[in-house]
């Protein structure tokens, strides 16, 4: 249980950018369900809209009802967000709290595209932080990645390694956590930026070759396909599971603690992805094949979380162990 989780009777205003994605989607889901209302900023790149289907019928949910209600306005965030909240704000009231999920979220897109991942990824986190200074926002939360570490050698890795980021998606990320830190301290705007290891869970879109390798392995099981795994498989990874993650962020960003805080999410366990492989056939009835293809350059070989400062700073820890996040993921 996250302490401190708020439900104020003044059913906060919280904007999530990003909120028609994989993680966005199920913080819409856990915001509502503590009594926020909540104003989604998507431009629907990799996001959808049947994500948030169930908010869609604006008759019964739309603002200022008894019922839990969601807004969803298409906006790119890295032209900000100032023209597109206006019209809520002046009806609604301003927005309390900020979310900040919106990004481009492929590694491999950014190391081709390093310029249209600074303009989304650290341009957007600055539309957002300016938009928050200028309407005195009382919290911002950021997802940041385990991307930021690059390649570490010492694990699990401690919010103090030094940060050696092997991509602009990494690059970026970690200047965004500058940023979040400058505006908090310079302009006093509250932030946390929470350090998301491999986040996996229903509604993690499998379609490009570039997502979550749960979600891709998932889908493939399901259809009774082969999975193929990059190298040996004997890479590992710290798979926490979506509902624990929205615990995290939801806690942090209704919480007016852990200012300047930034912190890794994941479980402090780790798994080598043919084990995860082997796991899932398993689960789905054995009906798949595993097989290996040429590893692919600059894969980190390792990566796993130490936890310890998200549970003294937030009292949150992951909950749902492997097999029962697959499980659930399995069946969508
Ligand atoms: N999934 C993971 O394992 C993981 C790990 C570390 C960090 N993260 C971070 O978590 C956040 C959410 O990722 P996700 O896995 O849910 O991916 P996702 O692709 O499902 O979500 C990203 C959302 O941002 C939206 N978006 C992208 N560019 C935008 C723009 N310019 N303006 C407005 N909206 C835009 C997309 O349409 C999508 O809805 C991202 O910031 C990502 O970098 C995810």
């Amino acid at each position: 249980m996250v302490h401190g989780l708020v439900t104020s009777p003044l059913r906060p205003l919280v904007a999530v950018t990003g909120g028609a994605g994989f993680i966005g989607s199920h913080t819409v889901d856990l915001l509502v369900a503590s009594g926020c209302r909540v104003v989604v900023l998507d431009d629907f790149s990799t996001g959808k809209r049947a994500n948030l289907a169930r908010w869609a019928d604006r008759e019964r949910f739309g603002f200022g009802g008894s019922e839990p209600s969601v807004e969803v306005l298409t906006v790119d965030i890295s032209h900000g967000l100032f023209s597109a909240l206006a019209p809520i704000t002046a009806q609604y009231g301003r927005v309390e709290r900020i979310v900040h999920l919106a990004a481009q979220v492929s590694v491999i897109h950014s190391i081709a595209n390093p310029m249209t991942d600074e303009r989304i990824n650290y341009g957007g986190t600055l539309q957002v932080l300016e938009y928050a200074r200028a309407s005195a926002v009382r919290k911002v939360v950021m997802a940041s990645s385990a991307a930021v570490y690059g390649d570490v050698s010492e694990f699990p890795v401690d919010e103090q390694a030094v940060c050696h980021p092997v991509s602009p998606y990494g690059m970026h990320k970690l200047a965004s956590e500058h940023a979040l830190h400058y505006y908090s301290q310079v302009h006093h705007v509250p932030t946390t930026a929470l350090r998301f290891f491999n986040v996996y869970g229903p509604r993690q879109d499998p379609s490009s070759p570039y997502s979550g390798v749960i979600s891709i392995f998932a889908d493939r099981a399901n259809a009774g396909r082969d999975l193929t795994i990059f190298g040996d498989g004997e890479q590992t990874r710290d798979f926490v599971y979506v509902g624990d993650v929205v615990r995290a962020v939801v806690g942090a960003v209704l919480t007016d603690g852990a200012d300047r805080a930034l912190m890794n999410i994941g479980t402090g366990s780790e798994i080598t992805v043919k084990e995860l492989a082997q796991t899932i056939v398993e689960l789905t009835g054995g009906k798949s094949t595993i097989r290996h293809a040429e590893a692919r350059a600059g894969e980190i070989l390792r990566s796993v979380a130490r936890v310890e400062r998200a549970e003294r700073l937030l009292g949150w820890k992951s909950q749902i162990g492997l097999r029962d996040g697959l499980a659930q993921t399995l069946r969508g």
